[in-house]
C-alpha cells in the first residue's frame, strides 16, 4: 500500500473515526481541515515539554521556542515561495484582510478610490472593504461571474479604470470551488495601477503557491483549513508595501522604543503582531505544511480533484439535483435536492455518519446570485475516499426516501 494511500492517510487522523472504529465521513475540509497526528504531537510538545515565551525570555528554553517561532515563518515563507520577512502571522484570513484594510487601505484609499471584489467572495472579503468604505468614503464595484461560476477576468478587464486602487478576490470560491487565474488578475490590476489581494483559503491546501510567480501584492490564508491549528493565518504582502503601511494594534513586541511623548515602531512583520504571538499555533503551523510538503500539493489536488468531479459525476445521474459551479472544481461541489432543504438533508446525513456543510457559506451575496437561500456543501480532504462518497450518496436516496419525492 502506498504511504500516501487514503487508508494511510485516514488512520493518521484521530478525529476522522467514530468511537467504535467506523470512518466517520466528513465531508467539510472547506470549512475546516481535520488534523494529522503529526499536528497533533507537535502542538502537544509545543505546549508541554518545550513551552515557553519566544522574543523576550533570557533563560535556554524560550531562547529555543524563539528558534522555533522564527523557523516557523521561515517554513511558511518557503511553503509560499516568499521571504520570511514578508510574512505576518494574524489569527487567520479573515484577520489579514481587516489588518490590510485598517493599515494600507486606511494609509492609501479616500474618496473617489474604487476597490473591485466579486460576486463569489467569502464575507471575509467583503465586510471588512464596507468597513473602510464607512470611514473613507471608497467605492465597491463587484464583478460578475462567468455561467460556470468563475470570476469573470474580461468583465474585470472592462470595469477597472484608474480609479481603481485595489482588486480584491478569492483565489478558489468556498462555495463553487472555481478557481482564479491569479497571474491573469494580476497583470490586470497592475495596468490600472491597483494592488491585488487574494484571498487564498481553499488555495493554500490545494495549490502550490509561489508569490513571485503569482504577482499580487497581498495573500491571506488560514493554517486550520490546511491541516494547522486554528487561532493562526497568514498574512503575505510585498517587501516595499509591508514596510510603508502603519501599525494597526498597539502593544508590546511591535515596538521599538516607548516613552510618554512618542513610541517608535518595530520594522517587518513584528509591526504587525502585537502582543504575546500565537506561538503553539505557529508551531502547528509549521507541522501541518511539513506534512503536506511531504505528501505534495499536486497528490493533495490531484485527490482532491478527481473526487469532487466523481461527486459530480453520480449526483448528475440523478433527476433531482441541481449542481453549482464549474466541472472541473478543485475539490468542492455545492449542490441542491430538489423538494429538501440543504439543512433537512444535513441533518439526515449525520444520522448516518455524514457531516457535509449546508447553508450560505458565508456567500450570502453569492447565494442570491444563486437564486437560493442556501446550498449542500461537500468539500474534501486528503482522507477522503470513494466510500465517502457512496455513503453521501445512499444517505440522499434515505432523504428521499423519507421526503417521499
Ligand atoms: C474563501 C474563504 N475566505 C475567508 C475565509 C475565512 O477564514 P477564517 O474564518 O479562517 O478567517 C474562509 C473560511 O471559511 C474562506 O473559505
Amino acid at each position: 500500500m502506498s504511504p500516501h494511500s487514503s487508508e494511510n492517510l485516514r488512520a493518521q487522523f484521530p478525529g476522522m473515526w467514530n468511537l467504535d472504529g467506523s470512518p466517520w465521513r466528513y465531508l467539510d475540509t472547506a470549512a475546516t481541515a481535520q488534523k494529522p497526528q503529526a499536528v497533533i504531537n507537535a502542538t502537544v510538545r509545543a505546549m508541554g515539554v518545550n513551552y515557553a515565551t519566544v522574543h523576550r525570555g533570557v533563560y535556554a528554553r524560550s531562547a529555543e521556542m524563539t528558534l522555533g517561532f522564527e523557523a516557523a515563518r521561515r517554513r511558511v515563507a518557503a511553503f509560499i515561495g516568499a521571504h520570511e520577512d514578508e510574512v505576518v502571522f494574524t489569527r487567520g484570513a479573515t484577520e489579514g484582510i481587516n489588518l490590510v484594510a485598517n493599515t494600507w487601505g486606511q494609509a492609501n484609499l479616500q474618496a473617489g478610490d474604487r476597490i473591485l471584489i466579486s460576486t463569489l467572495e467569502h464575507h471575509s472579503n467583503i465586510v471588512p472593504w464596507q468597513l473602510l468604505r464607512e470611514r473613507t468614503g471608497v467605492a465597491i464595484d463587484v464583478c460578475p461571474l462567468t455561467a460556470d461560476g468563475s470570476i469573470d477576468l474580461d468583465a474585470a478587464q472592462a470595469m477597472l479604470t484608474p480609479a481603481h486602487k485595489l482588486v480584491a478576490f478569492s483565489h478558489v470560491s468556498n462555495v463553487l470551488g472555481s478557481v482564479l487565474h491569479v497571474e491573469h488578475c494580476a497583470r490586470l490590476a497592475h495596468a490600472v495601477g491597483a494592488k491585488l489581494l487574494i484571498d487564498g483559503c481553499q488555495a493554500a491546501p490545494r495549490i502550490k503557491l509561489d508569490m513571485a510567480a503569482l504577482g499580487c501584492d497581498f495573500y491571506v490564508f488560514s493554517a486550520h483549513k490546511l491541516y494547522g491549528p486554528t487561532g493562526i493565518g497568514v498574512l503575505w504582502a510585498r517587501a516595499e508595501i509591508l514596510a510603508g503601511m502603519p501599525p494597526w494594534h498597539g502593544g508590546g513586541a511591535m515596538i521599538d522604543t516607548v516613552t510618554f511623548e512618542k513610541t517608535t515602531f518595530a520594522s517587518g512583520p513584528q509591526r504587525f503582531e502585537a502582543g504575546t504571538p500565537m506561538i503553539i499555533e505557529a508551531i502547528g503551523l509549521a507541522a501541518a505544511i511539513e506534512w503536506l510538503d511531504a505528501i505534495g500539493l499536486d497528490v493533495a489536488q490531484q485527490h482532491e480533484r478527481k473526487l469532487a468531479s466523481r461527486l459530480r459525476e453520480e449526483l448528475m445521474r440523478r433527476n433531482d439535483v441541481t449542481l453549482f459551479g464549474p466541472a472541473d472544481s478543485i475539490g468542492i461541489t455545492s449542490f441542491a435536492l430538489v423538494g429538501v432543504h440543504p439543512h433537512d438533508l444535513g441533518t439526515i446525513l449525520d444520522e448516518e455518519g455524514v457531516a457535509i456543510r449546508a447553508g450560505h457559506h458565508c456567500a450570502q451575496p453569492l447565494m442570491a446570485h444563486l437564486g437560493v437561500s442556501a446550498t449542500a456543501r461537500a468539500s474534501f480532504g486528503l482522507y477522503n475516499d470513494e466510500t465517502d462518497i457512496e455513503a453521501l450518496m445512499n444517505g440522499i436516496e434515505r432523504t428521499r426516501r423519507i421526503f417521499a419525492l
